[in-house]
């Protein structure tokens, strides 16, 4: 079969593993492996890394391992092929592994709808304030509570026939933003997107005549803007842009204040696209009305003295650990394709999913 031809061309050389592969780690039975023995459980130790990635010939890493020059430079010369367990890869210096011949894999479109679902169901949670509400569950409050027509009432995601027709914004408009505008427009009746791109992108009328067709006859409106129409019109913004110094705090204070007070924001993103202190203040201020979260720029360290955990903010605030494209179903596929991938690229054939360098 291939994928034994595959192995046996690739059998002398060595590939490291720094993180979980689960079932697909079998795919590279028959090459010589080294794997973080944590791996199930814990990220990997950068001190590890670098004294087991030496005279590698194919690295696995997952978005939380930086792959820059010292890590490159402790491979040495043998190292052809990296491969991330993630669709992001600003954790891996593009230049370098470019000017080394170094083929880059990642894992795009297999997560596309995992992400997708996990963003609508943020912009559910964060709208109707689940965390407020659950807790008063949990704490023992709704015996107590008295039920009233417009307690806990809060805005709205699908389209009302009777009513508002909520703007959607899109801060990035890949694969995955298009795959919740699809979801909201196809399910919740929104008509109306509105998208902000990298500086400097080329218009894409084609691509989004395209879209609109395909959502017919639900959408009936999709354009760019420019960031601050982006901050003043949408009624739920969704962040799908990667992270890096491009993007890095974009979303901050003055982008706050042009929002509107009924707005709700999901980042399911990067982190460090939204400055949270700029986030917690826009919620504790009531000048934004909620936010659902699965990165923050400062993750993993969010805990109960994080901004967006303080009292007066956490009630509007739904924070999940970066969980996007956790199913099961994925995350095998995920697996399996950063298997393959690295088994290729030492190989010396093009990867299945490989980044354009
Ligand atoms: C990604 O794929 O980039 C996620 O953030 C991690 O799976």
């Amino acid at each position: 079969s291939p994928a034994a031809a595959a192995t046996c061309l690739a059998s002398h050389k060595k590939i490291v593993v720094c993180t979980d592969l689960g079932p697909a780690l079998s795919l590279l039975a028959g090459v010589e492996t080294v794997v973080w023995p944590h791996a199930a459980t814990q990220e990997c130790p950068r001190e590890w890394l670098l004294q087991n990635v030496v005279g590698a010939s194919g690295l696995v890493v997952c978005f939380k391992d930086m792959v820059d020059k010292e890590v490159v430079d402790a491979a040495g010369p043998e190292l052809e092929a990296v491969t991330t367990i993630s669709v992001g890869y600003e954790h891996i210096d593009l230049p370098l592994l470019a000017a080394r011949n170094i083929q880059l894999g990642y894992t795009p479109d297999v997560l596309t709808d995992a992400v997708a679902d996990s963003t609508v169901m943020l912009a559910l949670m964060a709208s109707r304030r689940t965390n407020l509400t659950s807790a008063l569950v949990t704490t023992n409050q709704w015996p107590s509570f008295q039920w009233t027509p417009f307690a806990f009432t809060s805005p709205q995601l699908s389209r009302v026939p009777f009513g508002h027709s909520p703007t959607v914004g899109f801060l990035g408009f890949g694969r995955i933003a298009q795959a919740v505008l699809r979801r909201l427009s196809l399910g919740f009746g929104v008509a109306d997107a509105i998208y902000a791109s990298r500086p400097g992108s080329p218009p894409r009328e084609a691509r989004d005549s395209a879209i609109l067709q395909s959502l017919a006859p639900n959408l009936v409106r999709l354009r760019p803007v420019p960031l601050p129409e982006l901050a003043r019109d949408s009624d739920f913004l969704f962040i799908l842009a990667p992270g890096g110094p491009e993007t890095h705090h974009i979303v901050d204070t003055a982008f706050f204040a042009r929002m509107k007070r009924t707005a709700v924001l999901v980042n399911n993103g990067r982190g460090s696209v939204v400055s949270s202190h700029a986030l917690a203040a826009a919620l504790r201020e009531d000048r934004l009305w909620g936010a659902g979260l699965d990165v923050v720029d400062e993750e993993p360290h969010v805990g109960p003295d994080h901004p967006l955990l303080l009292p007066g903010v956490r009630e509007k605030c739904v924070v999940v650990p970066h969980l996007g494209s956790a199913t099961v179903e994925t995350r095998a596929e995920m697996a399996r394709m950063t298997a393959r991938n690295v088994l290729l690229g030492v190989e010396g054939q093009r990867m299945e999913t490989a980044v354009d360098l």
